[in-house]
């Protein structure tokens, strides 16, 4: 049995026909081609599939395509138009704040939802709303500094 389904993804509609087991991480990677969003665990635990659903911060691996219907998405391929980097893009290039790289869409995601409800987040606020992320490589450092060096920067431009 398949299930249509209707969702915004980055500003357009999409249609389609899933099965009920299919999760939204799946339906973006294998159906949309929107392969941003990473398959880490597949449980929950790492955040490197994090979408923003409806301004809500979700790992899409745990959410099935079928219960996005009807909601606006946001994926790491929406935050960039092609040419020019996202702000958080471009301070975590500016920041060498990845090393593989694998967790950054997550991280960039997770980030993004924070700063559009708190523009100027204290480090612990960064560090509580990456703490669903998970990062092999860099400590953690150079991500939550390049997050703070952003905000800085637009406070000081203001
Ligand atoms: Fe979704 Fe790890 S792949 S939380
Ligand atoms: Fe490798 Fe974060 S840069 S997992």
């Amino acid at each position: 049995m398949m299930i249509d389904v209707k969702m915004t993804v980055n500003g357009q509609e999409r249609t389609a026909s899933v099965a009920p087991e299919t999760t939204l991480l799946t339906f973006l990677r294998d159906s949309l081609v929107l392969t941003g969003s990473k398959l880490g665990c597949d449980v929950g635990d790492c955040g490197a599939c994090t979408v923003i659903v409806n301004g809500n911060a979700v790992n899409s691996c745990l959410m099935l395509a079928v219960q996005a219907d009807g909601k606006d998405i946001t994926t790491i391929e929406g935050l960039s138009d092609f040419e020019h980097l996202h702000p958080l893009q471009a301070v975590f290039e500016q920041m060498s704040s990845f090393q593989c790289g694998f967790c950054a869409p997550g991280m960039i995601i997770s980030a993004k939802h924070l700063l559009d409800k708190n523009p100027h987040p204290s480090k612990g606020e960064v560090q509580e709303a990456l703490s669903g992320n998970l990062c092999r490589c860099t400590g953690y450092t150079k991500i939550v500094d390049a997050i703070l060096e952003l905000t800085s920067e637009e406070a000081s431009a203001a």
